[in-house]
């Protein structure tokens, strides 16, 4: 048990003191060994009164005076082991020439280490240096983020993309309704059939589709693109843009959906909420995102449409669309066209909207041919006369002379059984 009557030793004279980015937390670094440790307010408060100056009974006293709740012995103890072990106090001996009092630990009948608490104190060290560690990875994390970002902004304004005037942007946040309008672009400029492996066949991601980049010139009119990209991003020419925003809350949860699902977040909804508010998501702040293109929702080249009014009345919102388009859609067409956008008819077909399957079409992987033709026969219609003479031969050398195994049937090469 400390004397609190007694003078406490003194903290370094080398140690420089700083905020951290997180609220409450303090860094202390020691000049003379480089080494720098996270504090937390309580812990600064002692180490800055550690001056020398102060006794025990006067640090304690301030203490609860500050935080409204008092500092016991042992723990004022603790504390000054812990400072001890990081070497931010004066070591034995030191005191007299710093004009401080040296640790009483290191005097007769000072501080006893007990063993338990100097295991808990090492714990404590280490949980601290792991998560200075760790803050410095999600800051370097944080950089290469950025860096990559930049990057693609770069190969962005490089795209070979010449804007036709009936070009049509889908613009949105993501889970705004994107799938949604290109599904329903998709039936109003096209028969409708759902023989395409994935929409974005039809209606490819802009700036994340470096297959199709290569090939948008050769895409027919009208050409129609999906896109995330904020106001200022997107390629500008006279093309037309709709605009899908969403109610925010609702965007968030289904934004957190996607990321349990498709992206291995683990985190619990309360903490995604957080990210999507600081707008430290992968597609960054919705407010901000959403604000930009409202400001041009009178622009004439802007159709700014609201996930709600499609819910509420998709046939008034598909009327909308076409007269913005300029499209030429029969009117018997209407009923199916709003049969097959509604969410019930998609859900069906939900492979061809999946971005599970849009980053593999995105590879140039082919969808749908896993399970090919279910039949015998192809190999023999596909090899070339030398490849079945190098095929027979090497059958015969592995497998042809087995006794009692496969034997050769009457056709080289098969086994029968
Ligand atoms: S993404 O990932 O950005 O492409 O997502 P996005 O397509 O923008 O948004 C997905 C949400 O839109 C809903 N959706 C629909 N709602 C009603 N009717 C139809 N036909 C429809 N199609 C897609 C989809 O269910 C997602 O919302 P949540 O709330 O997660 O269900």
């Amino acid at each position: 048990m400390p004397e609190l009557a007694k003078a406490l030793p003194c903290r370094k004279g080398e140690l420089v003191f700083w905020t951290a980015a997180n609220e409450g937390t303090y860094l202390v670094r020691n000049r003379h060994a480089g080494q720098t440790y996270q504090l937390g307010e309580e812990e600064h408060f002692l180490l800055a009164r550690i001056d020398g100056r102060h006794s025990a009974e006067q640090l304690c006293l301030a203490f609860a005076d500050h935080f409204g709740q008092p500092l016991s012995a042992e723990e004022l103890e603790e504390f000054l082991d812990l400072g001890n072990e990081r070497g931010l106090l004066q070591p034995a001996g030191a005191a007299a020439t710093a004009g401080c009092i040296s640790h009483p630990s290191a005097q007769p009948g000072g501080l006893q280490i007990r063993p338990t608490i100097r295991s808990a104190l090492l714990q404590r060290l280490a949980g601290r240096l792991l998560a200075m560690l760790a803050a410095m990875v999600a800051w370097l994390a944080g950089l290469l983020q950025g860096a990559a970002q930049r990057i693609h902004w770069f190969r962005l304004s490089r795209l070979d993309y010449v804007a036709r005037p009936n070009d049509v942007f889908i613009v949105t946040y993501p889970r705004s309704g994107t799938t949604w309008m290109q599904m329903i672009l998709y039936q109003l400029t096209s028969d409708g059939s759902m023989d395409f492996p994935h929409i974005a066949e039809y209606c490819p991601w802009f700036e994340r589709s470096l297959r199709s980049a290569h090939g948008f010139e050769t895409r027919p009119s009208p050409r129609l693109f999906k896109s995330h990209l904020p106001y200022q991003r997107i390629p500008k020419g006279p093309c037309k843009y709709i605009y899908v925003a969403r109610d925010g809350r609702d965007v968030a949860v289904s934004y957190y959906h996607l990321c349990r699902r498709y992206n291995g977040y683990q985190g619990t909804f309360a903490e995604f909420f957080e990210l999507f508010l600081r707008g430290k998501v992968d597609f960054g702040s919705w407010f901000q995102h959403v604000r930009a293109w409202w400001a041009h929702r009178h622009d004439p080249s802007v159709l700014f449409l609201t996930y709600e009014e499609l819910t509420s009345d998709l046939e008034k919102s598909i009327r909308k669309i076409i007269a913005f388009c300029g499209f030429n859609v029969p009117p018997e067409r209407l009923p199916g066209i709003l049969q097959r956008c509604s969410f019930s008819f998609m859900k069906q077909h939900e492979t061809q909207f999946d971005p599970a399957l849009e980053t593999l079409w995105e590879q140039g992987i082919q969808l749908n041919g896993f399970l090919r033709k279910g039949c015998s026969g192809d190999g023999k219609e596909t090899l070339n006369r030398e490849q079945l003479a190098r095929f027979d031969a090497r059958f015969q050398k592995e497998l042809g002379r087995t006794s009692g195994g496969p034997v050769r049937a009457p056709e080289p090469a098969v086994l029968t059984s």
